[in-house]
């Protein structure tokens, strides 16, 4: 089965194919950046809009590079939520229009739950039970991923999610948006033990965080200080090595609970070298299994939408039959949720699993 994933719950428009035989046959990720690098953040209208425009350019590219035809696709797959309500009613129509006129099924899917999946694209992939710690612009979370659809959330940020703070704290020292990747690089210079941050929420049980008193301290620090290159590389260095050293404190409770030996790291923040090495070193010592997808597929892209869709429609179709399939489509909605909880994914009403 050949199924086309469709991601624009946000900033990035993004198409794959993925076959269930073959594996992943191509991917295309067009970044809307530069569009709004200009406001220093993402101009939903402005996004939805550009969403529009591009995904019938970059869904001909796709289908060439992937020597494709339409009728070489089985089936849809399109990120309902969470994300931005405009940007993911333009997939949404995109996919079901297409879906209608190829006469194929069309399934909606939790942007999370492909981040979360994404590994699955690499080899090797990791087996089932795994904890994952998902760092994106928009979540924080913590997750024992028991099966496949079935996801327990073991803690969460209470606030800002850790990609958040990495980009407010970098807008206020003056960096370019995305500031994460850029506060990361000004990290790479900065010396230790010029600036000590509280590692927030670690002496407190459990494995939910904080990260917007953090970025406050920081935002302190930065205005009574001299505001000089290498202030803003320690304060970076700072800011960074208390984040990484919160992710690591909290992804041993949450290893230690479950008593998982695989994990699984996705999500933009992802991408962090420092957070990578750290987390590298701790599952040596501890003999866990750790687990990334490439660095393309850390950030948002369609190629983790296309594996859970192609996951999903798979599990439908032998339930339902390719009949009741499209005539089920034709006469629901795919729901679109600005929010929504992964853990919702296990219950009957979302999941497809019971
Ligand atoms: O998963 P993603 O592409 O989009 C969301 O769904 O949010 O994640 C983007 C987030 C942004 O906040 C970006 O600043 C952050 O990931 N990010 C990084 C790095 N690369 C991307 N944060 C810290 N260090 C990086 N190297
Ligand atoms: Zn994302």
């Amino acid at each position: 089965m050949r199924v086309l994933g469709i991601e624009t719950s946000c900033d990035e428009t993004a198409l794959a194919i993925y076959d269930t035989d073959l594996g992943l046959l191509g991917h295309e990720i067009y970044s809307q950046i530069p569009l709004h690098a200009l406001y220093g953040g993402v101009v939903p209208e402005l996004a939805s809009r550009d969403h529009l425009k591009k995904l019938p350019i970059i869904l001909k590219k796709l289908l060439a590079k992937t020597s494709c035809a339409f009728s070489d696709l089985n089936g849809i797959a399109v990120t309902c939520g969470p994300g931005l309500v405009g940007a993911l009613r333009v997939g949404v129509s995109f996919a079901q229009a297409l879906g209608l006129s190829l006469e194929i099924p069309v399934i909606g899917v939790h942007h999370m739950e492909g981040h979360l999946l994404a590994p699955m694209l690499e080899n090797p992939a990791p087996a089932y039970p795994f904890v994952a710690l998902l760092v994106s612009g928009g979540h924080t979370l913590l997750i024992e991923a028991q099966a496949f659809g079935v996801y327990k959330i073991l803690g969460e940020s209470l606030d800002d999610a850790v990609g958040e703070a990495f980009d407010k704290t970098a807008k206020m020292m003056g960096l370019p948006y995305p500031g994460g990747p850029e506060l990361a690089k000004l990290a790479e210079r900065g010396r230790p033990n010029v600036f000590n941050f509280t590692r927030p929420m670690t002496d407190r049980p459990g494995c939910d965080f904080s990260f917007s008193g953090l970025k406050t301290q920081v935002l302190m620090a930065y205005q009574h200080s001299d505001k000089s290159e290498i202030t803003k590389e320690n304060l970076a260095y700072g800011f960074q090595e208390a984040v990484v050293e919160t992710l690591r404190i909290k992804i041993t409770r949450a290893m230690e609970l479950t008593q998982a030996k695989r994990l699984v790291l996705a999500g933009g923040v992802a991408a962090n070298q420092a957070l990578r090495s750290c987390i590298a070193n701790l599952s040596k010592i501890k003999g866990w299994e750790i687990f990334y997808p490439r660095p393309e597929f850390c950030t948002d892209n369609g190629a983790m939408i296309a594996y859970v869709g192609a996951m999903r429609l798979g599990i439908k179709l032998k339930k339902l039959g390719p009949k009741e399939v499209i005539n089920n489509q034709i006469n629901s909605q795919i729901n679109i949720q600005g929010r929504w909880s992964l853990e919702d994914l296990s219950k009957p009403a979302d999941g497809l699993l019971q």
